[in-house]
């Protein structure tokens, strides 16, 4: 964070409101720690399908946002436009991280993966048009060749 002094000093001295979807997870409940340690005002979406209640937990514990002022968590799936709309509503940035990550799952089962990977994040993009966020920010894929083992 240090390479980056602007956004540093952008996020400490003024609070905004994200939403991190996927917050039970590795890269979101990290982010979602990270934001709260600055003092930023945080909406957690995840459907717990692979992810973990211990995960939030955690991030609320090390960044020291034990009586969860800044921080509310909503347990649905990103599948429902309805719940990405509640989600969305009111967040000015949001960090798009909820995903269903095994590729040799999905060859099993690719219309899940499918519903989820895709229709998901468009129900994401669609709720943060309606709402007017600022900015969405998403991970992709590992690697170009990597992802096998995943
Ligand atoms: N971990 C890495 O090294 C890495 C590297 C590059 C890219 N990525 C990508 O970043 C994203 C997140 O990775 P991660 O490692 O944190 O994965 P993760 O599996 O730890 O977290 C994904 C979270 O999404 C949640 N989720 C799954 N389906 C959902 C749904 N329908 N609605 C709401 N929540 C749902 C899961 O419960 C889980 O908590 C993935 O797209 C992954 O491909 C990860």
């Amino acid at each position: 964070m240090t390479r980056y002094p602007e956004i540093l000093d952008g996020l400490i001295h003024g609070s905004h409101r994200w939403l991190v979807t996927g917050a039970a997870g590795f890269i979101g409940s990290h982010l979602t720690e990270a934001l709260l340690s600055l003092g930023q005002n945080v909406t957690g979406l995840d459907d717990l399908s692979t992810g973990h209640r211990e995960n939030i937990s955690a991030a609320l514990r090390e960044s020291g946002c034990t009586d969860g002022k800044n921080f509310t968590f909503i347990n649905g799936s990103i599948t429902n436009i309805s719940v990405c709309r509640e989600a969305v509503r009111g967040c000015e940035y949001v960090l798009h991280h909820a995903a269903l990550a095994s590729v040799p799952e999905s060859m099993g089962d690719p219309v899940h993966y499918n519903n989820v990977n895709v229709s998901g994040f468009v129900n994401i993009l669609e709720a943060s048009h309606e709402y007017s966020v600022k900015k969405v920010v998403y991970a992709s894929s590992s690697a170009v060749y990597g992802g096998g083992g995943a």
